[in-house]
């Protein structure tokens, strides 16, 4: 029996902490693997929501430190699941701070983990579909098979010459 198909926002998973000076780099700034962490755990939640599974993380796919955060910052991590494949989650995640004075979010950093559902025994399993709803949860959609190509042909588990959407990208029809 296949399971319901879920949108993105059934598994949208906000996180919202302070820095403090522990988790800072010589700079004062947010340290990376803090970062990374954070992430992980508001990712993980998604995807646990979208399979109502135990989920591993299989691979960071994407990671972008485009702004450094300093200490002291409010920071928001928001995760949702982006596209579900067979076993595997692809998880969207954007990292905003918050202006103490005025409130607005400022984009800071985002990135794209995959995730895999698993069994009691850690073997995969079966997940629902996604369902992308707005323009952004499309073109996210839309993408992720691209996303997982490249990730398998960087871990050896994919051939190169079966990757059909990366040469789509770079090859003429
Ligand atoms: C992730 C894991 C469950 C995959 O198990 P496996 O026996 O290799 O399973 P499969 O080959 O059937 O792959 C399962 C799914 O993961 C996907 N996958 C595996 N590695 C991947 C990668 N590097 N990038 C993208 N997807 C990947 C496969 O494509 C497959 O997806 P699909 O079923 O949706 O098509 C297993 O490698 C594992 O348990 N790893 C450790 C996870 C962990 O401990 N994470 C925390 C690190 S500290």
């Amino acid at each position: 029996m296949s399971l319901p198909p879920k949108t993105p926002s059934e598994s949208r998973t906000t996180m919202t902490d302070m820095v403090l000076p522990s988790e800072t780099n010589p700079l004062n700034n947010l340290f990376g693997g803090e970062l990374l962490a954070r992430m992980d755990r508001a990712a993980s939640i998604a995807a646990r929501r979208h399979s109502r599974r135990i989920t591993v993380t299989a691979s960071v796919n994407h990671v972008a430190f485009n702004r450094p955060v300093p200490l002291g910052s409010v920071v928001t991590v928001e995760a949702a699941v982006s596209r579900a494949f067979n076993t595997s989650m692809e998880v969207y995640i954007d990292v905003w701070m918050e202006d103490r004075v005025s409130g607005a979010r400022l984009k800071a950093n985002e990135a794209i983990y995959t995730f895999v559902a698993v069994d009691e025994s850690g073997a995969p399993t079966v997940v629902p579909e996604l369902l992308p709803e707005t323009d952004l949860e499309k073109s996210r959609y839309d993408a992720a098979l691209r996303r997982k190509q490249l990730s398998l042909v960087l871990a050896g588990r994919m051939n190169p010459s079966d990757a059909t959407e990366l040469k789509a990208l770079f090859m003429a029809p």
